[in-house]
């Protein structure tokens, strides 16, 4: 696909996609992670002569003005991150967008209203999508967290103006394709959260593409439960069991060694500070269930760090939102960023909780590269072809 550095951009409204979609908490951005991430974007095109519009979706107001999903909360937040004002039109296309963007000089940046307001935008109208590319002379998405969705503004709109992808949609592929499309090898996987059944397809796909998967959290316990492991009062999908058999087989054929919990965190209660003790696997009282994994985990998962050369991570190993649960992810995690400072490891993470995790260890710094994404890394690490990433290659080719 085309970058910002293949496209002529001069003189021209320049329609950019970016993820607005941010934590806001009683009208203000409480968290500006992804709006800091497209200021890149936003000054190159300035650079080379353009006038940025931006376009995105907030939250899912399926189709009708919702005020209280207006893009307008983001606008100070917004003009914070690139230190000048921006110009906010109260509707992403029709006479409002156009005269907010026919007032547009040179250096000036705009934002249209949420997308999503109108019911053409997730149908990928092809009427909806031409209205908002007669605002532009060119198209850049640089949402790669909204392009697992095929909608008007992520994918038709890619169709009908000279598109490229943003120096952020540029980052989170050239990372993605570091940890699974063509990675240094061994390459290991941690992936967690409760269940098995919503991340079928993504086992599925990384057992063909990693030496190691480190399994974790609740669905750890379903995989417990396929190898007759007994789990006491654990969150467990019992009738998933032979799935995770079947994924356990297939790994070991295809050369991937899968990797789960040998000691555990046990507690009869799930609340902060509940007493809990640690045993070995194979011995969770009937009475008890497991909110993490345990200390020689730890260590055996820190040992298939120091042996592999790639990292990619979804999910933590345990219920990390409640202490005392969240010292395995805590110490995974930092042994993770001490590998990648040390130079020994390339790591990358995604998806809404990991991220959060991370965080909250203090490591999510030291990692190679924090997506933005949540669902459209998970679809990724799925292997499944994103619509918006898919629309700038055949707008290339
Ligand atoms: C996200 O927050 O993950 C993206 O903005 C996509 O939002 P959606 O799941 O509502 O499409």
């Amino acid at each position: 696909f085309k970058t910002i550095d293949d496209m002529d951009l001069d003189g021209k409204a320049v329609l950019i996609r970016v993820d607005l979609n941010v934590p806001v908490d009683q009208g203000r951005v409480t968290d500006t992670t992804r709006i800091d991430k497209i200021v890149p974007t936003v000054k190159d095109v300035q650079a080379k002569g353009g006038i940025p519009v931006l376009l995105a979706h907030f939250d899912r107001p399926k189709g009708k003005r919702v005020d209280s999903m207006s893009l307008k909360q983001v606008v100070p937040a917004l003009e914070a991150a690139l230190g000048q004002k921006v110009a906010f039109a109260d509707d992403c296309i029709g006479g409002p967008a156009k005269r907010v963007v026919a007032a547009l000089e040179p250096g000036d940046v705009a934002l249209l209203e949420n997308t999503r307001f109108h019911e053409g935008e997730e149908k990928n109208d092809q009427i909806f999508a031409a209205s908002l590319a007669a605002l532009g002379g060119a198209y850049i998405n640089d949402a790669f967290s909204a392009a697992h969705r095929a909608h008007a503004s992520t994918e038709g709109i890619a169709r009908l103006l000279d598109a490229g992808a943003g120096r952020l949609m540029e980052a989170e592929l050239k990372a993605l394709d570091a940890a699974l499309g063509n990675p240094q090898r061994p390459v290991a996987a941690v992936v967690g959260g409760a269940k098995v059944s919503t991340k079928l397809d993504l086992l599925t796909n990384l057992i063909e593409k990693v030496d190691h998967l480190i399994i974790g959290g609740g669905m750890a316990n379903t995989f417990l439960v396929a190898k007759g492991v007994e789990v006491g009062k654990s969150l467990a999908e019992r009738d998933m069991a032979d799935t995770a058999r079947a994924i356990i087989e297939k790994a070991e054929a295809g050369g991937c060694t899968i990797h789960l919990p040998v000691d555990i965190v046990v507690a009869r209660e799930f609340k902060a500070g509940a007493e809990s003790e640690i045993l070995p696997v194979d011995q969770c009282p009937a009475d008890a269930m497991i909110l993490d994994a345990g200390p020689d985990t730890v260590t055996a998962i820190r040992e298939v760090f120091a042996n592999c050369r790639t990292l990619i991570w979804n999910g933590p190993l345990g219920a990390f939102e409640i202490e005392p649960f969240d010292q395995a992810t805590n110490a995974a995690a930092q042994a993770a960023a001490e590998a990648t400072r040390e130079g020994r490891l390339i790591s990358v993470a995604g998806g809404g909780d990991t991220v959060a995790a991370l965080n909250k260890a203090g490591v999510a710094g030291d990692f190679t590269f924090i997506s933005t994404a949540g669902g459209a890394f998970l679809e990724w690490m799925e292997g499944k072809d994103l619509p918006g990433v898919a629309a700038l290659e055949a707008a290339a080719s």
